[in-house]
């Protein structure tokens, strides 16, 4: 079923086969009364208790506008987002492209969001199954670089009340000189982490702050240092890439897919070694294979985005039957 749906989203422009399957998705609306077979090797990571390790990575709901139907496909967890404080439209289109030969995405979105109230609207506390759900935050690409701490502040005060858990991205490549904040990861968490503390006391339950990283960067695991010692609860390794491993494509923007995989897979290996905290896995998911690989590695959770392009619902569901057996 999803070979016949995909060989005619294929035929359309990226992002706009996307919004059709976020409506697709919103209008089939999958059912409560099959939930119990989404609990699945649970997991109780960041304080919080996953219904199962397997989550949709960001991006993939940007505005929150369907993360309820979502859940209901089976995640244990939603990461919706990246939000910016006030709305952008990103980078011009196209800005999406597939290279299908090799099962894989180049994307320079740039943040498209509809800003943090429109998004926080969407969301409230009903938790559809026990699903989890993050909410993934970033600057304005507008906001000049000295003043992007206040926008991740701006955020983190309007969806603690709202959030399980806030994924602090400073790892997309196409907002310019983001990833700059990665090499002073350290000034930048103790703040967040401090506004953090502020909503713990406050809200009387955890709000953990994971960061996700970029797969480029030469510094990774004094990156993780730095940010553990801040304050950081966890890790997400990481962001699409920069690189053209094997791709003769030049297309500007991140890649995702099949030849992040093993490079993800490389850096996911050096994170869990390098912290004890959970590390989730997130880069070139496309099988059940590579889910239980990421889990043997030691990554706490696993995410999906360009494997849900290519394989459909069903990498979710034959990854679930693969733990679940
Ligand atoms: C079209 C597109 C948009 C994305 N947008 C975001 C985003 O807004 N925030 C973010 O942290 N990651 C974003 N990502 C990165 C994914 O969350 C994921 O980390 C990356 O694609 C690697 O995983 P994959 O190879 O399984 O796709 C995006 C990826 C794609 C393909």
């Amino acid at each position: 079923m999803y070979r016949v749906l995909r060989a005619l989203g294929f035929r359309l422009d990226p992002e706009r086969a996307h919004r059709l399957a976020l409506r697709a998705v919103r209008l089939a609306r999958p059912y409560p009364r099959r939930r119990r077979r989404f609990e699945v090797a649970p997991v109780e990571v960041l304080g919080l208790r996953f219904r199962n390790p397997i989550g949709l990575a960001a991006g993939y709901d940007k505005d929150g506008s369907a993360w309820k139907a979502l859940a209901a496909l089976g995640f244990g967890h939603i990461e919706v987002g990246t939000v910016t404080p006030r709305q952008q439209s990103g980078s011009p289109r196209p800005r999406v492209h597939r290279l299908r030969e090799q099962g894989a995405l180049v994307n320079r979105m740039g943040f498209p969001s509809a800003g943090s109230e429109a998004v926080a609207r969407r969301l409230d506390s009903k938790r559809p199954g026990g699903v989890v759900l993050g909410v993934s935050i970033g600057p304005n690409a507008d906001t000049p670089a000295d003043a992007r701490v206040d926008d991740y502040l701006q955020l983190i005060d309007r969806f603690a009340p709202l959030a399980d858990y806030l994924a602090v991205n400073v790892s997309s490549p196409n907002t310019p000189a983001l990833r700059a904040l990665e090499d002073s990861l350290g000034p930048l968490l103790q703040t967040l982490a401090e506004r953090r503390d502020d909503w713990v006391g406050r809200l009387g339950r955890p709000l953990p702050l994971v960061v996700k990283l970029s797969p480029d960067s030469d510094a990774l695991e004094g990156s993780i240092r730095d940010a553990e010692s801040a304050g950081a609860d966890g890790f997400i390794v990481g962001n699409t890439t920069i690189a053209r491993p094997g791709v003769a494509e030049s297309l500007p923007g991140g890649l995702s897919g099949a030849p992040l995989g093993p490079i993800a897979l490389d850096r996911l290996r050096r994170a869990v070694i390098t912290t004890r905290l959970p590390v989730i896995a997130s880069g070139g998911v496309m099988t059940p294979d590579d889910v239980v690989e990421r889990l043997a590695t030691g990554a706490a959770l696993v995410q999906l985005y360009t494997g849900l392009v290519y394989a459909g619902p069903g990498l979710l569901k034959r990854s679930l039957e693969r733990l679940g057996g």
